[in-house]
């Protein structure tokens, strides 16, 4: 396995970062989930890589009080039961050594007063100024209040316009609806400059995210035919195996509308679909998915012929396991709408795409867990071989897996060689696990960098996350009006529901069988 940047190719293409300021990072939620599974791995897959910057300090924040050598243990544990990469002492030593811990609740003036003379205090050991960096990965219900009081008692302001000034990273959800997100999104620019402000989708972290803007700008050959004039439909998946878990609390405020589509899902989309940016400077690349954003038309609110399917899983079969319906979890109300799958229709009202579907589902407890990009050509014409049903010609057909298994899949139709005539869809496949090895980083850990080094290009603008709301906050109050009308439901272990399937058979589509 490639262990250090000089042997990973993706990796050696982030040296750059090498020139990350000194900097400390402060995590509010610092006992929550994504600390432990995420965060602290990319931590120290950063440090493994050379990647931190010499002088690093890491600061938990949360409400339970912890003293600083029990927040070092506890993070040693989960980086060595989640890190990709084994866990080695004197790598976690590295930061280890500079990590604290800050107890106090996140709307107590006092614990941020408390908060601002821990980083002095840090400052003064490591004996230099530090890029502050706040990372918020709380529950929502805080997010106002922690921003407020950044902006109060002087830390978001630290060091503004100079090197060093401060960043905040926020993790979805950006509000729940339009309203919600125009709220937040004011909370933000109240008191952080948008220069300062890192909204996280970690989707666009992940590497096969990134290489789209590559597929499709850095070749010659698909722009000209990436267009209505040669695409028949797009498909995009985001399936899951998964079901809630221990997230039920969460979740059964959210959906899978508002927790995969409305985010992870439209970026994928943004980004399949939007105009070649001027520059891949981050500002034209946002703008280019804002106005992608703006150009799809509003949904068609229908119970029977609507742009929208949502269900909720029974209990099925997983990987030939029993597993129990979403009603049946924990924290889940009972008499609960929450959709676990959702499926959309959408059209997109410019040059480039009018009259092309785009289907987008995403679900938990489906069949299989993949996430792909599915664009399909339109057939030839000319009716060449159509005539004879001795040749079977599939569409063309070229298949972006984002996860698992990550690659291109691009199909075409052959000859089986013999005297008989017949033909045959075949794939041509690039497989990143083949090409450049199978050790490839996660999605913070070049999330976590690019905020170091003030790089905003895979994080999203508030303007996008208003468009993106502005297109399902009236599909969400339709659903929330017809409680459980129209809410369908589909074997936990299948593609979800028929109803899914109507809505693109209604168009001579169907879904593919994803992640084959
Ligand atoms: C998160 C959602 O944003 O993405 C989760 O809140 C989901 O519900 C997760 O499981 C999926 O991420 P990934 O990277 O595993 O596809």
């Amino acid at each position: 396995m490639p262990e250090s940047s000089e042997r990973h190719p993706f990796l050696s293409g982030l040296s750059k970062h090498r020139g990350a300021p000194a900097t400390c990072l402060i995590i509010f939620g610092a006992s929550g989930d994504l600390t432990s599974r995420k965060l602290l791995p990319a931590l120290y897959n950063l440090s493994v890589d050379n990647l931190l910057p010499a002088e690093f300090a890491l600061i938990g924040f949360g409400r339970k009080p912890l003293p600083d050598e029990e927040f070092r243990d506890m993070s040693a544990k989960e980086i060595s039961q989640y890190s990709r990469r084994t866990f080695r002492p004197e790598i976690w030593q590295r930061i280890g050594e500079n990590t604290y811990y800050q107890a106090g609740a996140y709307d107590d003036p006092a614990a941020y007063q408390a908060l601002k003379e821990r980083i002095d205090a840090v400052e003064k050991k490591l004996g230099r100024s530090l890029q502050v960096v706040f990372y918020i990965s709380t529950p929502p219900t805080v997010f106002q209040p922690i921003l407020e009081n950044l902006g109060k008692c002087g830390l978001a302001a630290r060091g503004l316009g100079s090197e060093t000034e401060s960043k905040v990273i926020i993790e979805k959800p950006f509000g729940r609806d339009l309203k919600t997100a125009m709220e937040l999104n004011q909370t933000i620019t109240r008191n952080f400059m948008e220069s300062q402000v890192f909204r996280i989708d970690h989707y666009l972290g992940k590497e096969t995210v990134q290489d789209l803007l590559v597929l499709r700008f850095g070749n010659s050959i698909f722009e000209p035919l990436w267009n209505r004039n040669y695409v028949d439909n797009v498909q995009i998946t985001v399936a899951e195996e998964l079901g809630v878990g221990t997230r039920g609390g969460y979740y059964d405020h959210s959906g899978s509308t508002r927790d995969m589509i409305q985010n992870h899902t439209m970026q994928l989309l943004a980004l399949t679909a939007m105009e070649a940016p001027v520059t891949l400077d981050a500002e034209d690349i946002r703008n280019e998915k804002v106005k992608l954003l703006k150009a799809i038309q509003p949904l068609r609110l229908d119970t029977d012929r609507g742009d929208a399917v949502r269900a909720q899983y029974i209990d099925g079969l997983i990987n030939g396991a029993k597993v129990s319906g979403y009603l049946q979890e924990k924290d889940i109300a009972p008499n609960s709408t929450t959709e676990t799958f959702s499926a959309f229709r959408l059209n997109i009202n410019n040059w480039r795409w009018a009259g092309v579907p785009f289907y987008l589902r995403s679900g938990k407890r489906m069949a299989r867990r993949v996430s792909e990009i599915a664009i399909q050509f339109k057939t030839p014409v000319g009716g060449l071989f159509s005539s004879d049903n001795r040749y079977e010609l599939a569409p063309n057909r070229l298949v972006i897996q984002i996860q698992p298994d990550e690659g291109i899949t691009f199909t075409t139709n052959s000859k089986v060689p013999g005297l008989e005539a017949r033909t045959q869809p075949v794939k041509m496949n690039f497989r990143y696990a083949t090409t450049y090895g199978s050790n490839t980083p996660e999605a913070y850990e070049r999330l976590i960098l690019d905020c170091m080094i003030g790089d905003r290009t895979l994080f999203i603008r508030g303007d996008e996350t208003e468009s993106s709301w502005k297109l399902f906050t009236p599909l969400l109050e339709f659903w929330q009006n017809l409680g459980r009308r129209g809410l369908e439901t589909y074997t936990a272990g299948s593609w979800g529901p028929l109803a899914a399937d109507r809505m693109v058979w209604n168009l001579g589509h169907g879904w593919r069988n994803s992640g084959q």
